[in-house]
């Protein structure tokens, strides 16, 4: 494969940009490939490679690279004026289709990110409950504030980060970490800390270490444990949000958080997030009451109008074929590890997927952390070189789109099969 071009762009780059990237999760060696342009499941490199996408953006092009719904509610709004630091009517619309599918955010507020979601949310928490303590699970990514850059996952375990230098030791101190899954780590840190926690933040589905399941009950018992240490619960769904349902993981497994965020999928492919709750818990929020949140791009025109079309166009075309779709992928990949008897997991759910190149089932960021990275990145490269981009890292997840059609998910088998064979 040709990647001439690429190498030029990045030789300028390293110099430009730390690690010549504006997000860590994009940086690999030798180094990235430098994206031209990309429609439906497929992207063309710089040096014209076709790609078929598995990354999708880390997430949120959930119909696909430039699906002509979103592409053409983009360009009218562009056309008529990028941002008036005023509400638009489309701001209305999203909302009343978000509250649709999540009835527990009677209301809520759009940002401009997964990251400022999350670090509201917590601050609404705090906020309402008058208490300082959150609890997170160990491996959980909620974006990089100082509050959750705490044993985070994504880039920062990518990166041998996952406890950022530059957090205060006094921010750290207030977020106290449990394993996902294991609900007496909850209840002790709950107990331990009686009247302090105010809130308990995961996602239901862990998203940044890998696709990593709940065990059944476990979200249920953290509801039940929450309500009775009057702690509030915080499900960031910043990537299961309208991907696992229209309804999230909160429909999905039907159990029911106090405060939700959402990101990604919701803006279409443009940069947004949100964050709602009931109506009593979102009176908090200035200028209704004393938590402060703003952003000059919050509820941005453009994003507005890509998220608008894009979970319209998702209602209209419903998970199932997704889902199909990613049952088949996850069976593809399960028959050639058998087949080649390798002791590898594969993971996920819906149109989540990971190979997890580890002999031990993934419960937790710690069996995660087991897996082989430098195999990992090997397959990731033989992959590239098959015409497949996944994300650059055993610690991500890989996503299908409604794109993505039955022969992309028959080729990707195949590549990943001519792949593990090539690493043997
Ligand atoms: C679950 C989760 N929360 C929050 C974030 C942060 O979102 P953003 O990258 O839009 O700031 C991410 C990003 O990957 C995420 O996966």
């Amino acid at each position: 494969m040709n990647r001439t071009r690429s190498r030029a762009l990045y030789e300028r780059a390293r110099g430009l940009m730390p690690g010549g990237v504006s997000s860590p999760v994009r940086a690999y060696d030798p180094y990235p490939t430098y994206i031209t342009r990309a429609r439906g499941s497929r992207l063309w490199d710089v040096d014209e490679n076709e790609l078929i996408d598995c990354c999708m953006g880390f997430g949120p092009l959930i119909l696909g690279h430039a699906h002509p719904a979103v592409v053409e509610a983009v360009r009218e709004q562009a056309g008529k004026g990028m941002l008036y630091g005023a509400p638009i009517e489309q701001e209305v619309e999203l909302a009343e289709l978000v509250r649709k599918h999540h009835p527990n955010m009677e209301m809520m507020r759009f940002v401009s990110s997964g990251t400022e979601a999350t670090m509201h949310a917590i601050r609404l928490a705090r906020g309402a409950t008058g208490r300082k303590l959150i609890v997170k699970m160990e491996g959980c990514f909620h974006g990089a504030h100082d509050s959750v850059l705490v044993r985070a996952g994504s880039g920062a375990t990518t990166h041998s980060s996952p406890d950022s230098a530059g957090v205060p030791e006094e921010a750290a101190a207030n977020t106290l970490l449990v394993p996902f899954n294991d609900i007496s780590a909850v209840e002790r840190a709950l107990i331990e800390n009686r009247d302090r926690v105010a809130a308990v933040i995961l996602e239901p589905v862990m998203g940044n270490v890998g696709p990593v399941l709940p065990n059944e009950g476990y979200l249920e018992q953290l509801r039940e444990l929450t309500l009775e240490h009057g702690v509030l619960l915080i499900f960031d769904e910043v990537i299961t949000g309208f991907r696992l349902a229209m309804g999230g993981a909160r429909s999905y497994f039907n159990v029911e958080p106090d405060i939700t965020t959402l990101g990604k999928v919701l803006g279409g492919g443009l940069p947004i997030g949100a964050f709602g709750a009931s109506e009593g818990l979102m009176s908090h929020i200035s200028p209704l009451g004393k938590v402060y949140q703003a952003g000059t791009f919050s509820g941005n025109p453009l994003s507005l109008s890509a998220g608008l079309a894009a979970v319209r166009t998702l209602e209209r075309e419903g998970h199932q074929e997704l889902g199909r779709r990613g049952e088949i992928m996850r069976e593809g990949l399960a028959r050639i590890i058998q087949e080649r008897g390798l002791p590898y997991q594969v993971a996920g759910v819906g149109s989540m997927f990971q190979l997890f190149m580890t002999d031990r089932p993934v419960r937790n960021y710690r069996d995660a952390l087991t897996s082989d990275t430098r195999t990992f990145m090997r397959l990731f490269h033989a992959l590239l070189e098959r015409g497949v981009y996944i994300p650059p890292s055993q610690f991500e997840t890989c996503f299908l789109s409604t794109a993505h059609s039955d022969d992309d998910v028959r080729r990707m088998i195949k590549a990943y099969d001519d792949a593990l064979g090539a690493l043997e």
